[in-house]
């Protein structure tokens, strides 16, 4: 049994209709655009929004702040050797940094890169590259009634056909995110990570594992793959991520801090050449765009994150809020995610079409209704790719209470009482880059023209 009792208090309120309707408008129906202070419950992301613990206030204090050679670079080493293994680190300001000096020393134009399920921001990193990311899911993924206890798994047969189609010459990068974030949250097996770890070796690929979220992904690994049903959290941490020959993280998420990520790997080689990169669009390597209280942090975070009583509770809170939403009937995403429950808006809002933007009405209307912020991973996120119409409510690590789970399911009872007056969204302004259009592209209700 843990809990948590907390040392700071924020005071959080929910605006009044009117003012939720004015804000939504002035938002251009996208989410993003909002001001948080306008924002009850959010549910936004689960990335650099969490409570950091008491050990983690005191490592900032105790940040040196040195340029090279910092002694907390020295912590962030050894927590990393520690929990995940790796003998090399090269810091970055959070995950994407890393995906840039990772992708951008391995990754070249007309290059194909695999990936059981592309976060949004790998798979624009990679097409910067000229190169073309491209998803290898296993078919129950894109089910959200289907059960399964890894539907976050890569389908090997979908990339051998990647490899078969392309040649193994154009395809020097295997990646496997752990859990899937862009599947529902689905974790990945040992036995399927190994499994990619002969495919990589077979084509003579790099392995890179997105690492974001591999605490909770162990956890899940503990509960449901026999081999590791005495293990612990630590254990099947390190044996998951020694599988690969590079980590891409960000320490936002299960590094438990608000800011950092960073590159790791066992390989030399690989090692110097993203430290070349960083230092031209991060830092000096033993920085790496963070400051150095962020980095002790960090380091502190890693090791909480596979602290087993820690992640019992995390992905236990998940699974709360799931069993909340479905005992009003909510449809969700099932089995629930490790850090999120997905609402399938595609059957909450039935009468809307994908080019309506079932997702993305979905998300107006829990803001509308409850001031419950969440986030749109369906096709307005994803334009041109087949996958189901999924609204992420994410949970912030150590943030939120029982209290705030209940406000959140009965929001979104209340807006499935009237689901038929939903009406759908058109986008009125978009960026070019049509893989991170959901950030910025404005919207306005199909029914108002
Ligand atoms: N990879 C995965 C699987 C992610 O979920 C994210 C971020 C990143 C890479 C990039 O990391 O934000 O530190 O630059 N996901 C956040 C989210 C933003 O809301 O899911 P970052």
């Amino acid at each position: 049994m843990v809990g948590y009792k907390s040392k700071v208090a924020e005071q959080i309120h929910l605006p009044s209709r009117t003012k939720r309707e004015r804000a939504l408008e002035e938002a251009g129906y996208n989410v993003f655009n909002l001001d948080s202070a306008d924002v009850f419950v959010d549910l936004l992301t689960d990335s650099g929004t969490g409570a950091m613990s008491d050990e983690q206030w005191a490592a900032l204090f105790r940040g040196d702040e040195a340029y090279a050679g910092s002694r907390s670079f020295g912590e962030l080493e050894d927590a990393v050797a520690d929990v995940m293994g790796f003998s090399h680190v090269v810091p970055a300001h959070q995950g994407r940094g890393a995906e840039n000096v990772l992708y951008g020393t391995l990754v070249e134009e007309g290059d194909v890169v695999p990936n059981n399920t592309h976060f949004d921001t790998t798979r624009a990193h990679i097409a910067n590259q000229g190169a073309d990311p491209v998803d290898c899911p296993v078919d129950d993924a894109r089910d959200p009634d289907a059960d399964g206890p890894f539907k976050g798994n890569t389908s090997l047969e979908r990339a051998r056909t990647v490899v078969e189609e392309y040649g193994p010459e154009r395809v020097p990068v295997v990646v496997q995110t752990i859990t899937n974030n862009s599947a529902a949250g689905q974790p990945v097996s040992v036995e399927n990570t190994r499994a990619v770890r002969e495919f990589a070796d077979e084509i003579g690929a790099t392995f890179v594992i997105d690492a974001c979220r591999f605490a909770e992904n162990a956890y899940f690994v503990t509960e449901r793959e026999a081999e590791f049903a005495d293990a612990s959290v630590a254990d099947v941490a390190r044996e998951q991520l020694g599988l690969a020959d590079a980590v891409v993280m960000s320490g936002k998420k299960d590094g438990l801090a608000n800011a950092g990520g960073f590159v790791a790997t066992g390989s030399d080689a690989l090692y110097e050449s993203c430290k070349q990169r960083a230092i031209l669009y991060e830092g000096f390597p033993t920085y790496g765009g963070m400051a150095g209280r962020d980095i002790a942090a960090m380091a502190v975070g890693l090791r909480e994150a596979v602290d087993e009583a820690y992640v019992t509770d995390r992905v236990g809170q998940v699974q709360e809020l799931a069993d909340a939403l479905e005992s009003v009937g909510v449809p969700i995403y099932t089995p629930a995610g490790g850090h999120a429950v997905y609402l399938d808006a595609g059957a909450f809002l039935p009468h809307l079409e994908p080019e309506a933007f079932p997702g993305q009405a979905l998300v107006c209307e829990l803001y509308r209704e409850g001031g419950v912020r969440g986030v749109e991973l369906g096709s307005f996120a994803f334009p041109e790719t087949d996958r189901p119409e999924l609204v992420r409510l994410a949970l912030p690590r150590r943030t939120y209470h029982r209290e705030h789970l209940e406000h959140v399911a009965e929001t979104a009872a209340a807006v499935l009482e009237r689901r038929e007056d939903v009406s759908g969204l058109e986008i009125v302004d978009e960026p070019e880059m049509a893989e991170i259009r959901h950030f910025t592209a404005t919207l306005e209700p199909t029914d108002s023209s």
